[in-house]
């Protein structure tokens, strides 16, 4: 393929076949890998020391690798040519975690990847399966859970480490005598994401089932990013305010007075929804104005009955043994309510960072182990 290369006052323009892609001097100056120190991996070089801005004389590609000299520097620069082609193609470096999330509705159950312990634990080949589960549908169960505390602990720290919250490391689900959160009863609990009072609302849940013999209680699950694209195909006006609005939550105790505003729905710069903020029993008085709530209120209402919907909702039994593991900023859980004295019901659960899942996710990408599901071969 032709590549032509034109320089100009504070950039230059390589022509890939016939598509032209700017590049700033100070980005080209930056991107070069005499920049990045081979045993640290960290950035050496500072841009802003350079006394004036950095002016190409000349640039060529040499392998894979296009080449600049510079005005004011005896310095010759190489800049990766696969990294050029990614920033032409997607406008940004390549990331193997960068995989679009698969919505799904109250079908999903049977499809949600259920990965054994021992292959998070063991294998490369099971831990990426479970991590890109994870990444694109925001859920995977993991089964045969040693049935230990400890169990809990060793999955976790296959991806990072426990994030703590305002509960500590651990909580454990089940009957409180004096219960300082709603989980911890028998009653019915309303679909929410986990603890929205916090700054940083907890990344990934993870809740080990240890015991569950009750009569009722099943667990209940939604794609909170399918229920926000529901809504903005159905009432834009509505899907803009709660992704443009903040309002305020809580969690409060004797002791704790944590508050935090967030938007209902979360999306990037591109507009895409990576995530929702929901739970009404964590949420403060409003402080939007008075006049704006007009508006507000509504779209919030008829998010959470979009929510209440039959077609988006999961329901199933927590089987002792098995961990459910799921992105708190995107899927939206519930319970239903038990009966507290028909037997026994205890979930141990904690967090831990989606930075860690993705990071996880990039290393094992990297050493050829991407974790996607190899399509069924056709028998004749
Ligand atoms: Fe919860």
């Amino acid at each position: 393929m032709n590549t032509h290369i034109s320089l100009s006052d504070r950039g230059l323009t390589i022509t890939f076949g016939t598509q032209p892609q700017y590049f700033n001097y100070y980005w080209l100056r930056d991107a070069c890998v005499s920049c990045i120190d081979p045993q640290t991996r960290e950035r050496i070089f500072d841009s802003s020391a350079l006394p004036n801005p950095p002016r190409a004389t000349d640039a060529w590609i040499e392998g894979d690798h296009l080449r600049l000299s510079w005005q004011d520097e005896a310095v010759v620069s190489s800049v990766p040519m696969l990294l050029l082609r990614d920033v032409a193609d997607q406008g940004r470096l390549y990331d193997p975690a960068d995989l679009p999330q698969k919505l799904w509705s109250n079908e999903f159950e049977p499809s949600i990847a259920r990965v054994p312990q021992s292959d998070v634990l063991h294998s490369d080949d099971g831990r990426a399966r479970f991590c890109r589960a994870l990444i694109e549908d925001g859920i995977a169960i993991v089964t045969g859970m040693e049935p230990s505390k400890e169990s809990l602990t060793a999955l976790v720290e296959t991806l990072g480490s426990i994030t703590p919250s305002a509960e500590g490391y651990f909580f454990e689900v089940r009957v409180e005598i004096a219960p300082t959160n709603l989980a911890f009863t028998a009653g019915p609990l309303e679909m929410h994401t986990d603890l929205p009072g916090e700054e940083a609302a907890p990344g990934l849940q993870f809740l080990h089932c240890l015991e569950n013999t009750v009569e009722g209680g099943l667990s209940l699950f939604l794609d909170g990013a399918a229920v926000a694209e529901a809504l903005r195909a159905e009432d834009p006006e509505a899907f803009r305010l709660l992704a443009t609005y903040e309002i305020p939550f809580f969690y409060r105790h004797d002791r704790l007075d944590y508050r935090a505003h967030q938007r209902v729905i979360e999306t990037d710069q591109q507009g895409n929804v990576t995530g929702v903020t929901i739970s009404q029993h964590l949420q403060d008085t409003l402080d939007l104005p008075q006049d704006l709530l007009d508006e507000y209120y509504p779209a919030f209402i008829k998010f959470i009955r979009l929510m209440q919907e039959d077609r988006f909702v999961v329901r199933f039994r927590s089987q002792a043994g098995n961990c459910v593991v799921f992105d708190n900023h995107r899927i939206v859980h519930g319970r239903e309510g038990y009966v507290a004295d028909s037997g026994k019901r205890h979930l141990r659960g904690c967090y831990c960072d989606r930075g860690a899942l993705r990071s996880t996710y990039r290393v094992l990408a990297k050493q050829g182990f991407d974790g996607a599901v190899a399509p069924v071969r056709e028998t004749a």
